[in-house]
């Protein structure tokens, strides 16, 4: 990736990466809504351009490169997952699909228990509950607080009595940010035989996330976020000892073993988790996303979690000098990229069209506003949108 060194405000650790050429819209606008869907940086643009004008000027006749650039793409996604194991990825289309993969791919029982948070993003609450109208599966919501986040989760893995097949729990919450203790969950899940699941998409690309390391069985998210690439492309982390136990119910030419042999008859689904792709990859996103990861990898998630820290600490405390309450962890080893808030007497609905009308591109989220800075995020960024803020404040008065 050729990117040359003019850093301005945001230091990149690695000299080489100008991290303010990599990222214009911090030029254009207050982005703060990595949590949403996230700018590409120029990387990822100028690889998609690319890949479209080689389309144009010789259509897929490059198509061995194409597979080079997916395979180097699954390397990435297993680096940043924290997996050495590289079949143990698939790219799937989204969050969504690989929770159903998982949901309808395991058998179940009447009677059966699924833990989930009570305040999860609908995709890791609705599939579950599609299994309870088919199966009779039981869904135990639990509460997660900000003093305590993972006592009730850990509790129903520990009981006794409620012996869960299953916890499926967002690494970090959609709305209020809190960031879970995954080494501690997946260590109680693995001691109890307890499967656990991750919705990683507020996490993966935001911090370093550890796979094998935290005893995740399955681990999904789409690209459009932290991870800086696409909607439509993400990955689904299964880990080795499940990828055959899964019922598959998506079959094609492309997930069987020697997939593009279209000889062969007697076919076996591949022993990879590729048998989750069932046809052709959407490979536009692929090299976007591939760009994306590379960008990452190449700063460091080491650096990209510690920057984004400095800019949730400096946003907090930006906030509450005006006064704003705030909803998300004030503790640093419970937060990640998702700083959410309000204020008294102030509708929040309001607050943040008025923001958005601003250009500070934020989401309204958990009864607050919620801004999601990333690694990039410049000072000037941020205090554009709290001046914004404040002056939003005072036309109040
Ligand atoms: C925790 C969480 N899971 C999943 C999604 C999106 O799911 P999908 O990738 O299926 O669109 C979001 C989007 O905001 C999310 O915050």
């Amino acid at each position: 990736m050729p990117i040359s060194s003019n850093n301005t405000s945001n230091e990149s650790p690695n000299s080489e990466i100008s991290i303010a050429d990599q990222f214009p819209v911090n030029q254009q606008c207050f982005y703060l809504n990595h949590a949403a869907v996230a700018p590409w940086p120029r990387c990822t643009s100028d690889a998609v351009q690319k890949f479209a004008e080689e389309n144009c000027q010789t259509g897929a006749q490059g198509y061995l490169t194409w597979l080079k650039k997916e395979q180097q793409l699954r390397t990435k996604l297993a680096k940043l997952v924290g997996s050495q194991h590289q079949e143990c990825v698939a790219l799937v289309k989204n969050t969504s699909e690989a929770l159903s993969f998982v949901a309808y791919g395991l058998d179940w029982q009447a009677g059966d228990i699924i833990v989930i948070s009570d305040d999860e993003f609908p995709s890791n609450r609705i599939v579950w509950e599609s299994l309870a109208q088919k199966f009779g599966v039981i869904i135990q919501q639990v509460h997660i607080n900000t003093e305590n986040p993972e006592v009730e989760i850990l509790e129903a893995i520990n009981s006794s009595t409620l012996k869960p097949k299953l916890i499926s729990v967002s690494a970090v919450q959609y709305a209020s940010g809190i960031k879970l203790d995954l080494a501690k969950l997946g260590k109680a899940c693995k001691e109890h035989n307890v499967l656990f699941c991750v919705d990683a998409i507020q996490a993966v690309g935001a911090m370093e996330f550890k796979c094998d390391e935290w005893h995740i069985d399955f681990a999904m998210a789409d690209g459009h976020k932290w991870m800086l690439g696409p909607e439509g492309l993400g990955f689904f982390f299964v880990k080795q000892q499940h990828i055959k136990k899964l019922n598959l119910y998506q079959y094609g030419w492309h997930m069987i073993k020697g997939a593009g042999d279209f000889s062969i008859k007697d076919w076996q689904p591949a022993d990879t988790a590729q048998r989750f792709e069932c046809g052709s990859p959407n490979m536009l996103a692929g090299y976007a996303l591939e760009a994306s990861t590379d960008l990452l990898l190449t700063v460091g998630l080491n650096n990209v979690a510690d920057s984004i820290e400095d800019n949730y600490a400096y946003l907090q405390l930006q906030l509450q000098a005006l006064g704003a309450q705030i909803l998300s962890p004030l503790k640093r080893h419970q937060r990640a990229g998702i700083i959410t808030f309000k204020f008294e007497g102030i509708d929040s609905g309001w607050l943040y069209q008025q923001l958005m009308n601003n250009d500070v591109v934020c989401a309204n989220r958990g009864s607050g506003v919620r801004f999601s800075p990333h690694f990039h995020t410049t000072k000037e960024c941020m205090e554009g949108a709290i001046n914004v803020l404040k002056s939003l404040l005072a036309s109040r008065q």
